[in-house]
This record gives structure tokens, C-alpha cells and sequence, in this order.
């Protein structure tokens, strides 16, 4: 081993890695080894000017600074490097039959407010076309769960969350439902749009330097989560949208992608009448039990 006190561009990654050797959680000292050998390896890979150093800490500063609880800019780097893709796919392998996962992305708010199914969760409702969406949680045999928590929240027309409204807006175009006997959650809302994720921070400044745009295609959430059962973080995504193929946090699969039919003005599947076109969607969230999990390796 090398000397304590002197070390060159190679020998200091095995002695930073010394310095863990006393840590009592062997999770943590293997996070950090790994850690410190990548980052050292990319340093001396692009031989890191001290200028770029002073930029990537002002970056991960300003990054920092602009967060606040309604703004999650940190979240946002991660989506925008696959970072938080890549977190998912490791940790939501779960068998075939089951409802693929994606981001969470920054807009789910804790405070999401309760509701009654059959409500209108648009409670501001501007120009988007009506929608009806009447989804079904069951689990991997297709009998319905009880008792499940389902969390919606999703943009409007103008692909805006309520909560870019400043910090004062009214929460809306998100609920908190909970299953019945039959599993079905159903409510009406507005159809949401693609959107450009925050661009005028850190993040917006890194994807125009690199020459990406920051939009997304258009999709509801859904988090739901009951006792027994792998969470599922999701989306589904509007087919006829524009960047289904370049999101800009790597979130589509092709298994949640659906048409969002368009109907003629009448009667909805609720009863209510329409006078004007709406749009529905139908769908089955199927959730493996625990044990039905793959064991870790
Ligand atoms: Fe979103």
C-alpha cells in the first residue's frame, strides 16, 4: 500500500477507498467504493479541466438551489440521465403478466386529496376534452384487489400540473381513490397533454447543451399500493401523442400505450350526457402478490 501522505493520479482512488475500511454498514462502504472507482475513472478519463470542475459543482449547486417541496430539480436530473429508469428496471422485475412500472417523476404530491369514485377530479377544468377513465386493479389471476390505493395525477391541455401554478395554486387533476369489492376506480377528468418537463433550471440548461428537447408525450400517473402486493408506479401514455419515441426522462414502454378513443357527443358510460366529444380510457393494472415475486438473486 502506498503511503498515506502521497499518492498520484491512480494510487488516491485505492486510498480513498482505505479511508471506508472501518464503515459498519457494509451496504454503505460497498456504495461508496464503487462509487469513488467510477467517478475517479471518468475524472482521468476525460482528464477533467479545473474549469469543468468549478462548472459541475456550480451546476449540482444550482440544481440544489432551485429545489423547494413544490419543485424537485434533482429528480429531474435523474430522469433526464435514464438514471431513474435504470433505478426502476432493477427494481421492479416482477412476472411477465404483470403491469410494467416507469418514472414517478416530480409532480405526485403527498398531499394528494381524497375522492369519490365517479368524481370529476378536474376541478378547474379549462379546454381539454372531457375523459372517463375506468380502470380495473386486480391481481395476476384477474380477480379484483379490495381495498387498494390508487393515486392519479396528470397535466392539463396545456401540459401543465397544478402545482406550476405557483405555490399558491389549487390542487387539482389528481385524486386518491381506494378500491371497493369489484376493484374498478372510475372518474372523469381532462385529457392531458405532452409537455416540456421544467426547462428554465439546471436541467433545461444541460438538455439544450446537449442538443435535446425536454418534452414528454402525453399520460396519466398512477401509483397504486395495498397491503400484500408489489406497488405500482406507471403511466399510461396517449398513443396519438408526439414523443412517444425521444421522452425526455426515457419513461414509455409499449405495453402502456393506449388509443384514449375519441366519442361522438351522448350518453357516457356513467350515464351522464355529453354535448360534447369526450374521450375514454379503459384499462387492467394487474399487481403480483409478494410472493410471486422473483427472489432477489
Ligand atoms: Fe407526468
Amino acid at each position: 500500500m502506498s503511503s498515506q501522505r502521497e499518492f498520484d493520479e491512480f494510487s488516491i482512488t485505492e486510498e480513498v477507498i482505505n479511508t471506508f475500511r472501518n464503515c459498519g454498514n457494509p451496504r454503505l462502504q460497498q456504495v461508496m467504493t464503487v462509487l469513488v472507482q467510477k467517478l475517479h475513472e471518468a475524472v482521468r478519463e476525460v482528464e477533467l479541466t479545473q474549469a469543468e470542475w468549478e462548472f459541475a459543482i456550480g451546476f449540482l449547486t444550482r440544481t440544489g438551489q432551485i429545489c423547494d417541496e413544490r419543485r424537485q430539480e434533482f429528480i429531474l436530473l435523474s430522469d433526464t440521465l435514464g438514471i431513474s429508469m435504470l433505478v426502476d428496471a432493477i427494481n421492479n422485475r416482477a412476472p411477465a403478466e404483470s403491469t410494467q412500472s416507469t418514472v414517478q417523476g416530480p409532480f405526485h404530491v403527498q398531499a394528494t386529496p381524497p375522492a369519490e369514485l365517479g368524481a370529476n377530479i378536474d376541478t378547474l377544468p379549462g379546454g381539454g376534452e372531457p375523459m372517463w377513465v375506468d380502470v380495473n386493479i386486480l391481481d395476476l389471476e384477474g380477480r379484483p384487489i379490495v381495498g387498494a390505493e390508487v393515486d392519479v395525477w396528470h397535466s392539463d391541455e396545456n401540459g401543465f400540473y397544478d402545482v406550476q401554478y405557483g405555490a399558491d395554486a389549487e390542487l387539482t387533476r389528481r385524486a386518491r381513490f381506494v378500491t371497493g369489492g369489484d376493484g374498478r376506480v372510475y372518474f372523469w377528468s381532462s385529457l392531458p397533454a405532452k409537455y416540456p418537463i421544467p426547462d428554465d433550471g439546471p436541467v433545461g440548461q444541460m438538455l439544450e447543451a446537449v442538443g435535446r428537447h425536454p418534452f414528454r408525450p402525453a399520460h396519466l400517473h398512477f401509483w397504486v399500493r395495498v397491503a400484500g402486493y408489489k406497488p405500482l408506479v406507471t403511466h399510461i401514455f396517449v398513443r396519438e401523442s408526439d414523443y412517444l419515441d425521444s421522452d425526455a426522462v426515457f419513461g414509455v414502454k409499449d405495453s402502456l400505450i393506449d388509443d384514449f378513443p375519441r366519442h361522438a357527443p351522448g350518453t357516457a358510460p356513467d350515464g351522464r350526457v355529453m354535448e360534447t366529444p369526450y374521450r375514454t380510457l379503459n384499462w387492467d393494472f394487474r399487481l403480483p402478490r409478494l410472493d410471486q415475486l422473483p427472489k432477489a438473486a
